[in-house]
């Protein structure tokens, strides 16, 4: 089965063509990135003028690369949240009128389950069920239980900024330019220091599976605000930063698989891209002999794309048709499975 997904939810316009739910013929994402770069973050207004003007480009350029005219496609799944309302329609309002002329069943993606289903990408052995997923993202910070494919339990996550807000508003406080993660990343990996303590890791030791980020930034305020800041206090900065963001998912997570001894990890996100957070991650699976399948998409496919849109389409096919796709941009990961 051949499917073009669509993604429009953020800055990136992006469109796809996967077989199968796994096999990416083709991935193509435009960004506006610079222009958010100039302005320090996204003004949502703009990054969705931008998408009008991309969308159908994007999804030609899909096609073209996939080697596929519109007749040979399946379907089209399209994210209908959470997102940024303008931009979500974009992509909705594009993929309805494709749906209508070429006369192609519709399926309505949650992004966030988007970010999961990276993982199917690629893989010869798919991740077994039942697993845990961790979506770190701009906007989310999630911990979930899969049973199987629409069968997915919340099970944790922040209680309040997400922990790529967290990377976003701290770097800005170090005039680092957005998106933050990437940034702080850079400059972590400059300096070489062990000890890593400077800040707090809220609610790391109490035993529920809830997460905290909001207070990094206030104590991250109160170290730099007033002060100029040289070249080797912004890479202690980010290191510490870093660290703490990234001690507390990986503390909760192995939690979570400790509680629940699911059979695979899922590792998904913008955050996920994280060079630290990988490494580490994986040495604490192997210092505290956890047996599990570990899967952390390739940095491309962390961030906003098209073909894991494609993928939940394929492996949960809830096709309807374009007078009844509804664009949320509130959607959770609770409220749309059992
Ligand atoms: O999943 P994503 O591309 O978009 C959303 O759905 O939000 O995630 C974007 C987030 C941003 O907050 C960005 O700073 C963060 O992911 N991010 C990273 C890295 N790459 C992107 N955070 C830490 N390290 C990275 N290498
Ligand atoms: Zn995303």
């Amino acid at each position: 089965m051949i499917i073009l997904g669509i993604e429009t939810s953020c800055d990136e316009t992006a469109a796809a063509i996967v077989k199968d739910g796994k096999e990416i013929l083709s991935s193509v994402v435009a960004s506006s990135q610079e222009m958010h770069t100039k302005t320090g973050g996204i003004i949502p207004e703009q990054a969705a003028r931008e998408q009008v003007k991309s969308i159908i480009p994007v999804i030609s350029e899909s096609l073209k690369q996939a080697n596929k005219t519109p007749k040979q496609i399946d379907a089209i799944a399209v994210t209908v949240g959470p997102g940024l309302i303008g931009s979500l329609l974009v992509g909705v309002e594009t993929a309805k009128t494709l749906s209508l002329i070429w006369k192609k069943p519709l399926i309505p993606v949650n992004h966030l389950l988007g970010h999961i289903y990276a993982s199917f990408l690629e893989q010869k052995n798919l991740p077994k069920f039942p697993s845990i997923a961790l979506v770190a993202s701009g906007g989310h910070t999630d911990l979930v239980y899969i049973k199987n494919h629409g069968n997915i339990k919340w099970i944790g996550g922040t209680r309040d900024d997400a922990a790529g807000e967290c990377f976003d508003k701290t770097a800005r406080l170090l005039n680092l330019p957005y998106p933050g993660g990437p940034s702080i990343s850079r400059e972590s990996e400059k300096i070489k220091k062990e000890k890593l303590t400077k800040y707090p890791r809220p609610l790391i030791n109490e035993k529920n599976l809830d997460l905290s980020f909001s207070g990094l930034k206030t104590a991250v305020l109160n170290s730099v605000q007033n002060k100029k800041l040289s070249q080797k206090q912004i890479q202690e900065e980010s290191a510490e930063i870093q660290e703490a963001i990234i001690d507390s998912l990986i503390s909760k997570t192995l939690m979570a698989i400790k509680k629940y001894n699911p059979k695979s990890l899922i590792v998904s996100g913008g955050v996920a891209a994280n060079k630290r957070l990988k490494e580490k991650l994986r040495k604490e699976i192997k210092k505290q002999y956890i047996e599990i399948n570990l899967y952390i998409p390739e940095p491309k496919y962390c961030t906003d794309n098209a073909a894991m849109i494609a993928s939940v389409a394929f492996f949960n096919q809830e096709k309807t048709t374009w007078n009844n796709i509804v664009t949320d941009p509130q959607l959770n990961l609770i409220n749309t499975h059992k």
